[in-house]
């Protein structure tokens, strides 16, 4: 167990400034993508689990782990870690947090929970022990106590609760990274906007080659990819983190931090993204959505089956997500869409690397190409592939 924020007996420790473990959390499957991510910025790689990546930092750091993570849901920031074996063993090591140091007697809060002990049956009644021991204290300390409820836009608390092991973390991320604000408009069966950075990041596409996206829905892997492509920080698209309503959060450095990780951004593509969709509806939905990113005119959308989708000479990422018949489509009526992916990539899309992101096999298997690889995804519980193909003449198997 790494070093907790608080050590009994010493004077408040400053969070901004003192390292504390940081654990970043994503979607199964995402783990590869996101410890790249956590490498890349600079951070070490304590750990990994199935479904998160576990670093160290200050609280400041997750000002920047918040605003450049693309692939991660929550950026959690260890307050304190324990030895635990019942709710009211919980009350009393969650009331012994000097949360008075951390958070303003008049804001408010909210406890979310992950408990998995076979003695709790239902895991709110831990979580309303933790926020009874927070408010309890805060009284205690303050003579005030913070609001509480379910919303997540200001503090959040994050009970762990593993056999005897018990964890109390910031939710630095307030809402979950997923919710970059950008897709006003969702349509049916939209992936999340952290999966599809994974995806694309998945494809190794960097902005130096074309990006081609037919069946874009409401238009997520292209935004991603455009951001990814121009190095934009996915962050800078919200105002809102749960980091902003801790006590001691300097305004004045996260405007300083915004604009230089704004200002490293490119403002041009070298190669082009296009996206396109049978519905005339989803097309539009997917340029709005663009348009609220701030990436509009790096995407060429249009409306047109996926066979009719242009495709750019000099090579790049064509990928596509089709309907897998569980949560739109019939898989009955799939078998000839995914046949005809096979002939669009075999015959539209030589010099490019294919990808066909499904949550059904057996329809992937109508592609008829040979795969190349194959990365396990999880979209929600759908255990999902992406799958890729090189294509170049006679990859027909
Ligand atoms: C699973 S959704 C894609 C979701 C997308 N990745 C997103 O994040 O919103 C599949 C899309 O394929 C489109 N589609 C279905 N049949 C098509 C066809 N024959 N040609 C082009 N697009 C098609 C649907 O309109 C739908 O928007």
């Amino acid at each position: 167990m790494k070093r907790p924020l608080r050590r009994k007996g010493e004077a408040p420790v400053s969070f901004w400034t003192e390292k504390s473990r940081i654990v970043v959390t994503c979607a199964k499957g995402v783990t590869p993508f996101l410890k790249q991510e956590v490498l890349s910025l600079g951070f070490p790689v304590l750990s990994e689990g199935r479904a998160e990546v576990e670093t160290e930092g200050t609280m400041a750091d997750t000002l920047k782990l918040n605003l450049l993570i693309r692939t991660g849901q929550r950026v959690l920031f260890l307050v304190d870690s324990f030895q635990v074996k019942t709710p009211d063993e919980l009350y009393r090591k969650v009331s012994r947090v000097r949360w008075e140091d951390y958070m303003l007697e008049d804001g408010y809060f909210s406890v979310t929970s992950s408990v998995h002990n076979p003695t709790i049956k239902d895991s709110r009644y831990p979580n309303v022990k933790c926020k009874d021991a927070v408010v309890d204290r805060m009284k205690e300390k303050r003579g005030r106590r913070p609001d509480t409820g379910p919303e997540r836009d200001r503090v959040v608390i994050h009970l762990y609760w593993r056999g005897n092991v018990g964890q109390v973390y910031f939710d630095t991320s307030g809402e979950p990274l997923s919710k970059r604000g950008y897709r006003m408009i969702p349509l049916k069966a939209p992936m999340q906007e952290t999966l599809a950075a994974a995806v694309v990041l998945a494809t190794g596409w960097k902005g130096d080659a074309n990006f081609v996206n037919p069946m874009c829905g409401s238009g997520t892997l292209a935004i991603e990819a455009a951001l990814i492509g121009l190095g934009r920080a996915p962050g800078l698209l919200r105002n809102n983190y749960g980091f902003m309503h801790l006590k001691g959060f300097d305004e004045s450095s996260w405007k300083i931090l915004r604009r230089k990780i704004r200002a490293e951004a490119k403002d041009r593509l070298e190669g082009r993204i296009i996206a396109t969709d049978i519905s005339q509806q989803a097309a539009e939905a997917a340029k709005k959505n663009a348009m609220t990113a701030g990436v509009e005119r790096f995407i060429e959308f249009g409306v047109c089956n996926y066979s009719e989708t242009p495709v750019p000479d000099r090579g790049g990422v064509v990928v596509l997500n089709p309907e897998y018949g569980d949560r739109m489509g019939e898989v009955e009526g799939l078998g000839g869409i995914y046949r005809g992916i096979g002939d669009f990539l075999k015959k539209k899309c030589n010099g490019y690397r294919g990808y066909v992101f499904t949550g059904n096999l057996d329809l992937a298997k109508k592609v008829g190409l040979r795969t190349k690889r194959r990365i396990l995804f999880y979209n929600g519980p759908i255990e999902c592939r992406l799958l890729e193909y090189d294509l170049y003449e006679g990859s027909r198997k």
